[in-house]
């Protein structure tokens, strides 16, 4: 059964998941970028880019397995970029240039319509106004049988994690400070949700955090059981 899964979501220790004022120059928030730093020297995130280097390890293995059987993903629309309001053209595709790192259908939330966007290597963005439920459908529709990745942002996981519609939530718990900007868990009550930890593991930049529904523990299959440790 498709599962809806937060992978490699990374949080500071003060729980935001974003730095405040998005902009181009910022598009994980002012500070944002510090929350990242377990991420960027893995060979997960160098191959992404086109590199063939790239450190291996924990941080890298919990982040490769995040991708592993991903067939749709589902996004917010400050995620997909920091163009806000009714979308004056076309012009903008992402912060990814022109062959994305999702190479399947991706499901971007907003309130404003767009047309679908089809880029090199497989990614088409959908642009789904009619809210999370439908989003999730269609994007279970897309994944064919495989899971659903939820990419974020911070409100778009909010969502879903107050609908209970969240199976399983990896946090990359970073030893940082931000002060401010986008909480995550802020006014949800996650354990009343039926989420509890079934697993830690200490990486290398970050401390993995594995979250699951209390009715999914027993599942072996969840990718933070064949982690490290
Ligand atoms: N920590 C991590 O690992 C991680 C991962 C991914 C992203 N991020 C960061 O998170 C930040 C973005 O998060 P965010 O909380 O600002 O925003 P977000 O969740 O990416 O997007 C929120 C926007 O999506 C649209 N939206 C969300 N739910 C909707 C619904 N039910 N119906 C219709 N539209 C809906 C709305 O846009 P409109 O009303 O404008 O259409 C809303 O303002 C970025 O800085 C990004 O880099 C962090």
């Amino acid at each position: 059964m498709s599962r809806l899964r937060v992978q490699s979501f990374a949080v500071s220790l003060d729980g935001y998941g974003a730095g405040p004022d998005q902009d181009r120059q910022n598009p994980l928030g002012v500070g944002g970028p510090e929350l990242f730093e377990w991420f960027f020297p893995t060979r997960a995130w160098r191959r992404m880019h086109g590199y063939d280097d790239g450190e291996t390890g924990v941080d890298n293995d919990v982040a490769e397995k995040g991708f592993a059987g991903v067939g749709a993903w589902i996004l917010g629309r400050n995620m997909f970029g920091p163009v806000r309001g009714p979308w004056p053209d076309d012009s903008w595709k992402g912060w990814w240039g022109e062959e994305p790192p999702y190479h399947v259908p991706v499901f971007v939330l907003t309130h404003y319509p767009r047309p679908p966007l089809r880029m090199a290597g497989g990614t088409v963005f959908h642009f789904v106004t009619e809210g999370i439920h439908a989003a999730l459908e269609q994007a279970t529709a897309a994944a064919g049988g495989r899971d659903v990745r939820l990419g974020g942002g911070v409100a778009t996981v909010r969502q879903y994690l107050q609908a209970g519609l969240v199976d399983e939530l990896h946090l990359a718990l970073r030893p940082v400070l931000l002060g401010s900007g986008e909480h995550l868990l802020h006014g949800i009550d996650a354990r009343a949700l039926g989420y509890a930890c079934a697993r830690s593991v200490a990486g290398e930049r970050a401390t993995h955090v594995f979250l699951q529904r209390r009715d999914h523990q027993a599942d072996p299959s969840f990718p933070g059981r064949e982690a490290t440790g």
